[in-house]
């Protein structure tokens, strides 16, 4: 079966493939072995359940091992020792194994056989999906990221949603299902009040003021960016002080959202003025969004929710305001009712995000949403999710999943800021990161490249998304510049930097004359290689995983590893200089399948490597 397949399907440019699957390759690896204990535990008629294979924690004694003899000790009244010993007896022979060990008080201890590794390797590098399964069952999901609000400059908070978000969707494309990437703008609540009512006062002679005005609003905004961004704060900030003011912002709110003519055309210039800024920003991320909906959208579909959810019971008047009871019996903490209207029958965020659940099933009818959202709004969405799942408005196994994420702080351990203490914006922390790495690069070199700012900008991505991105999502964590664009140690730059000594290495030997398709992987020669070997064998049973916990940091940790056994590889293996050429082909390939493995893994974080730096 030979389909050559010119291009990945994540944006890595690939060479042509030969697509050559057998079952057993495919496998991940410990299931693989796993399978073939299966098969030596029935062999001395003990239950096949008990086979279960890790990779192993002592890996200066083995590479994978079975503690089922353990557990199976009591079941069959015997020694530990002894039931190892007779499945040990079963796999002497076995080709999959290079040593197969009892140990007391009864692991049971396996190495790989070489041979099998590098064949298993060989198909994995001829596969274009580097032998990772495509789901059999494909979902519809869509995932809600980004989240910025309209006309408030985009800030380090938002930050994360959108890198672990990007990272998400795309982790989920690559295993074959349907992701939908949605930036849920806010764009519909006090923000746009405040700028309408600060408008109103800086100049109340604009058209839009005019209720009785019934012709064409002008094309133009009546204001920039840079100054809509001034409006926002400044209005924001009167408003926590004059209580009038803040009543005026309120109503001009309700008014925008009950259909004011004018406040409408005002809204639209402040959205477009505001999304074309953010697209640039996210651009700048390698973040992309398939949507551009946002709260305002789901207004629409408001009025029919709230009166099913009336009609069918399951909301109540309280206190004027339209409440559901969305308790359960086994809360240990006290969930607040889910407040559909105010009283002045104004919506909320609760009713947008509803509102929007209806839309999406309409729309989308998804297996799945996920809401990639600071942690603190958790109480919020466990409301909201279970407020839509009581009124039946999704499907019983419609997953709604919550990921929210931890706070990014400074130094300080305080919510980041600028060194004068002012809320750090997103352009600024950019520009500032791709200074320092500016400097590095250029320090780093003798000779001048005029690719620096470029790289610097590469590489600087790489160290603000892996700096978050190696975290676990909930925790909170500490954005130290120093320590992200350092190339040495857990970081991004390490990263990139061993991906441009593995492109070096391999056109250095195409400038040679050589080609980079020719030969195959061989047998380790040394341990450092079968490390490396073992660590590219378990990619498969990294990214399935790591999709299903929504945890890139797990993709992290393991490129971590990756690079890791590539460089003590590299520092012990002379590789261009090597004679035979057999070996030295073996060698080519397995960069070529280690550099593959590592591009892929960082396009599934969301950033990419130079070609070199
Ligand atoms: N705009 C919100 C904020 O800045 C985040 C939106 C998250 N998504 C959602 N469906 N509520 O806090």
């Amino acid at each position: 079966l030979i389909s050559p397949i010119g291009r990945g399907v994540f944006g890595v440019a690939q060479p042509q493939k030969l697509q050559i699957r057998s079952e057993k390759f495919m496998k991940k690896l410990a299931v693989y072995i796993e399978e073939v204990l299966k098969e030596a535990f029935k062999a001395c008629e003990y239950d096949e359940n008990f086979a279960k294979v890790t990779v192993s924690n002592r890996p200066d004694l083995c590479e994978y091992q079975c503690n089922g003899a353990m557990a199976a000790a009591k079941t069959y009244r015997k020694a530990p020792i002894m039931i190892a010993g007779n499945v040990v007896e079963k796999l002497q022979e076995n080709p999959v194994f290079e040593s197969v060990e009892a140990v007391n008080p009864g692991f049971i201890n396996l190495k790989v056989n070489k041979t099998f590794l590098a064949d298993y390797l060989n198909r994995m590098l001829a596969d274009s999906r580097l032998s990772v399964e495509e789901a059999k069952n494909p979902k519809t999901i869509v995932i809600d990221y980004g989240g910025p609000n309209v006309a408030k400059p985009l800030h380090v908070g938002h930050l994360r949603s959108a890198i672990i978000g990007e990272s998400i969707k795309r982790m989920g494309r690559f295993l074959g299902h349907k992701v939908i990437g949605d930036v849920h703008l806010g764009d519909w609540g006090l923000q746009m009040g405040l700028i309408i009512t600060e408008l109103s006062k800086r100049k109340p002679e604009l058209v839009y003021f005019d209720e009785s005005y019934e012709g064409e609003y002008p094309k133009e905004a009546p204001f920039t960016v840079s100054e809509l961004e001034e409006i926002y704060p400044t209005a924001s900030g009167k408003s926590k002080t004059d209580e009038a003011y803040k009543n005026e912002a309120l109503e001009a709110t309700l008014q925008l959202q009950q259909g004011r003519r004018g406040y409408r055309a005002l809204w639209k210039h402040i959205m477009e003025v505001s999304v074309n800024d953010l697209k640039k920003n996210y651009a700048k991320l390698k973040v992309d969004f398939d949507l551009w909906m946002g709260e305002s959208d789901a207004d629409a579909y408001i009025p029919d929710m709230v009166k099913y959810l009336k009609d069918e019971g399951y909301a109540y008047v309280d206190q004027g305001a339209l409440v559901v009871d969305v308790k359960e019996e086994s809360d240990t903490k006290e969930i607040p009712p889910c407040m559909i209207l105010k009283s002045d029958g104004a919506s909320l965020y609760n009713t947008t995000d509803l509102a929007t659940i209806v839309q999406r099933m309409e729309d989308f009818h998804p297996d799945e949403i996920i809401y990639v959202v600071d942690k603190r709004q958790e109480l919020h969405f466990i409301q909201v999710f279970r407020c839509a799942k009581k009124a039946n408005m999704v499907d019983e196994n419609t997953k709604l999943t919550f990921v929210g994420f931890g706070t990014m702080n400074g130094k300080d351990g305080k919510p980041f800021k600028t060194r004068e203490g002012g809320v750090m914006r997103l352009e600024r922390l950019i520009g500032e990161i791709n200074e320092e790495m500016f400097k590095k690069i250029v320090d780093n070199r003798s000779v001048k490249d005029e690719n620096a700012e470029k790289t610097a900008q590469m590489v600087g991505l790489s160290a603000i998304k892996y700096g978050d991105l190696s975290n676990q999502a909930s925790k909170d964590y500490i954005f130290d510049i120093d320590r992200f664009t350092s190339f040495e140690g857990n970081t991004g730059p390490y990263i990139l930097y061993t991906i441009v000594r593995i492109k070096s290495i391999l056109s250095r030997y195409v400038e040679d004359g050589n080609s980079l398709e020719e030969g195959a992987i061989h047998e380790a020669v040394n341990s450092s290689e079968k490390n490396l070997m073992l660590e590219l064998a378990r990619f498969n049973a990294v990214i399935e995983p790591a999709f299903e916990e929504k945890a890139p940091h797990r993709i992290c940790s393991y490129i971590y590893d990756l690079a890791n056994a590539f460089n003590s590889f590299y520092h012990e293996t002379r590789i261009l200089g090597e004679e035979d050429e057999e070996k030295k082909k073996s060698w080519i390939r397995l960069l070529t399948l280690t550099k593959e493995v590592l591009e892929t893994c960082i396009d599934l974080l969301g950033f990419d490597a130079p070609e070199r730096m």
